[in-house]
């Protein structure tokens, strides 16, 4: 698909502009969201129809113009071609998943690593999902794992609206409960000392919170999935750079741990990574 779309690229767009285009595209549901740069920005409408050509199941084209930005990960998108619409319905590992592209943030490009995490559920366990968006982690370990409650917060009130919709639709109903708020309002005030497992899908803000995921996991011990960005030159290891600082943050709290798992989630640019560490958290030291 993507080699029929290269090669249809190439009739329009000079090898610079087609490098730039080609691979940062994403298909949300029925709509592709892509990157353009300032040199392929005029071939913009050129590039939404070609994709609209090879993919059939995508109805509309929108441009990501400029980085994700604020508190609630936004992206500003400008419409290209097709319907003019931002929401959509994406399937993902047996979930289904409505979204606003313009009022929730949301990435295909997380799939492997919340069935990852899925799969480490054992039964019974509570989670803490302090930053859950329209719910997709929670969802896919409510879908493929025993856990028996999974609380979902997020600062953004129409991602906890899409979350809700989406308990919904997965007929994950009490098992995935949604919470509007500031993770660490919520977690101080209603969920402490409650969880096995602690999800910190943030990266901007995952070191400044790790204390409140602390305060979450009962008597402090258990695991905190910990995503970060990292910078990292080729002498340097990505996720060995977020584990030291990890280790740095939790000598605050003064607890034992361990970091027996962690990877490359995807690279996110040029000598930038987006990395996980699993922290096996193990109570206070005495
Ligand atoms: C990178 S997104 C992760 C979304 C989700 N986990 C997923 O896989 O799609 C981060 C989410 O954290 C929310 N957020 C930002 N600051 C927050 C805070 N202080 N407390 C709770 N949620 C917050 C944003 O609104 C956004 O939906």
């Amino acid at each position: 698909m993507r080699k029929r779309l290269k090669a249809l690229l190439a009739t329009a767009l000079s090898p610079n502009e087609l490098v730039n285009v080609y691979n940062s595209y994403d298909i949300i549901g029925d709509i592709a969201v892509i990157r353009l740069t300032e040199t392929s920005r005029r071939h913009g409408q050129t590039i939404a129809e070609m994709i609209m050509k090879v993919h059939k199941n995508v109805k509309t084209v929108l441009a990501q113009v400029g980085p994700v930005y604020g508190d609630f990960r936004l992206r500003r998108l400008e419409y290209l071609a097709g319907e003019k619409r931002t929401k959509t319905v994406h399937r993902e590992s047996g979930c289904i998943f409505a979204v606003d592209l313009e009022n929730c943030y949301f990435s295909p490009r997380l799939s492997y690593e919340r069935m990852r995490i899925a799969k480490l559920v054992k039964d019974g366990e509570t989670i803490v999902n302090m930053f859950a968006g329209v719910g997709c982690f929670s969802i896919v370990i409510a879908k493929h794992s025993n856990a028996a409650k999974i609380y979902s917060i997020d600062i953004n009130p129409a991602a906890v609206q899409f979350m809700t919709e989406n308990i919904k639709l997965n007929r994950v109903y009490g098992k995935v409960i949604p919470m509007e708020g500031d993770a660490k309002d919520v977690i101080l005030q209603r969920l402490r000392n409650v969880a096995d497992r602690v999800l910190m899908p943030l990266p901007e803000k995952a070191l400044e919170y790790l204390p409140y995921a602390l305060s979450a996991l009962k008597n402090q011990a258990g695991w905190i999935h910990l995503y970060a960005f990292e910078h990292a030159n080729k002498k340097e290891n990505p996720t060995e750079k977020t584990a030291a600082k990890v280790a740095e943050k939790l000598k605050e709290s003064n607890i034992k741990f361990e970091i027996p798992f962690s990877r490359v989630v995807r690279t996110t640019g040029p000598n930038w990574y987006q990395t996980v560490v699993d922290i096996l958290c193990k109570g206070p030291v005495h």
